[in-house]
């Protein structure tokens, strides 16, 4: 599937009353890391209540530890302050990482928006080195616009 099939499918998705705002959030991660093979793992981060943390609220793929991640630590940490995407093609030469998984070998997180403020992320982990272009970091900003319209 194109980027394109792949984001109309999402807004179906997402617009599917008929299931929880969770679900449809768990439903975009299957479907991005069935369809897209660098994608080895997807998860949405969203900030936890007025605390300066993200909190994992869905996901495809293994389960993490990593559930709660302070704001600063890590890859997703950063981006919840810069709020910038982040496309670390070897996490092995990164110093604020981090480690959800040994297979994991490049990661890219980008920032969600709702009203401009940025409110939580998407993170996705390759087990390839450099896995990440910038048309990944555009289709997932497309994504989590898309996101950000079913959320409060
Ligand atoms: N690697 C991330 C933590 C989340 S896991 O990839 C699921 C980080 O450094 O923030």
């Amino acid at each position: 599937m194109t980027h394109t099939e792949l984001l109309t499918q999402s807004t179906t998705l997402l617009q599917d009353s008929t299931q929880s705002i969770d679900a449809r959030l768990t439903n975009i991660c299957s479907l991005l890391k069935t369809q897209i093979s660098h994608y080895d793992w997807v998860g949405f981060y969203f900030k936890n209540g007025n605390k300066p943390e993200l909190k994992l609220r869905a996901f495809s793929g293994e389960p993490t530890d990593h559930i709660i991640i302070p704001f600063g630590k890590g890859i997703c940490g950063q981006v919840a302050e810069s709020n910038q995407s982040l496309n670390i093609t070897d996490v092995s030469g990164e110093g604020n990482y981090i480690a959800c998984g040994i297979d994991v070998k490049s990661e890219l997180v980008v920032p969600l928006f709702k009203n401009g403020e940025n409110i939580g992320q998407i993170d996705i982990d390759s087990h390839s080195k450099a896995a990440f272009s910038d048309q990944d970091d555009e289709f997932l900003t497309a994504i989590n616009r898309e996101v950000s319209k079913i959320l409060d």
